[in-house]
């Protein structure tokens, strides 16, 4: 059982392309209302006073100059940052494998943290979100998710084959986690193709994964107008944890 005190590490993983989005940069490193992307997961992390360590995943060119626009309350935090592979999960991996080499390096006598891990392209997962997600992950598997509203369709082409009962049915949200050792073993199971997020490789294992409540805006900024949509909700003083 953990205490208050166990260290939780955070990966935020930015090492896609955004190539949905279509902008020049990737999308984590794109200005978003003064701040880069990834920095509102950062600093929600960090205000949220329950993650002892984070690391960027993504090319350290690329984010190396933009750690320098955190706070240095989450520059303290920080531990670097690590390039990324194909796909999300081989990033995930990635940062796995720096976890556990900082873990083996350190003298404390926490071998298997708790670490989080969260898309980079979600800006408004709020500190309280971390905090929650910290406290669940240290008990068992846990993602974040969020009630469907809207009435479910499953189609073929363009027909509807059935509506799909939607009262045990939500969309999966990150930050995701688990004990270090359980993802690592979880990400070592993974087949190549189709994994979209970390709590469907720990289901694969058998291990029960929690359900918590998310947020209804952490959303995953996807496309433009998710982009323009995220601007507009910063504006409407959404991110209060960035001022
Ligand atoms: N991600 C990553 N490494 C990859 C692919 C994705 O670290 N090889 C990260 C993204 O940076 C993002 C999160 O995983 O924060 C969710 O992925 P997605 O929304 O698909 O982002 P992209 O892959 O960048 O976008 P696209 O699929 O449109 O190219
Ligand atoms: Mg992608």
């Amino acid at each position: 059982m953990s205490s208050a005190r166990d260290p939780v590490w955070l990966i935020v993983v930015a090492a896609g392309k955004g190539e949905r989005l279509g902008a020049e940069e990737p999308k984590a490193f794109l200005d978003l209302c003064g701040h880069p992307v990834f920095a509102y997961g950062v600093e929600a992390a960090c205000a949220s006073g329950a993650v002892s360590r984070i690391l960027v995943v993504a090319d350290p060119a690329l984010a190396w100059p933009a750690t320098g626009r955190l706070t240095e309350a989450s520059r303290r935090l920080l531990h670097g940052a690590c390039r990324g592979g194909a796909q999300r999960h081989d990033s995930v991996r990635e940062g796995l494998r720096v976890v556990r080499a900082a873990v083996r390096a350190s003298k404390r006598a926490e071998r298997d943290p708790v670490v989080l891990v969260h898309d980079a392209a979600r800006p408004f997962a709020p500190p309280e979100l971390f905090a929650r997600m910290a406290f669940a992950a240290a008990r068992g598997p846990a993602l974040c998710v969020r009630l469907i509203a809207d009435t479910v369709k499953e189609v073929e082409g363009d027909r509807v084959r059935r509506s799909v009962p939607r009262a045990s049915l939500v969309l999966a949200q990150t930050p995701q986690g688990a004990r270090l050792s359980l993802l690592e073993r979880a990400h070592d199971a993974a087949p190549a193709e189709g994994v979209t997020d970390d709590a469907m490789l720990l289901e694969s294992l058998g291990e029960p994964v929690a359900a918590v409540p998310g947020a209804d805006m952490n959303f995953k900024i996807t496309t433009p107008d998710d982009f323009r949509m995220a601007e507009a909700w910063v504006r409407a003083g959404g991110a209060p944890w960035m001022s």
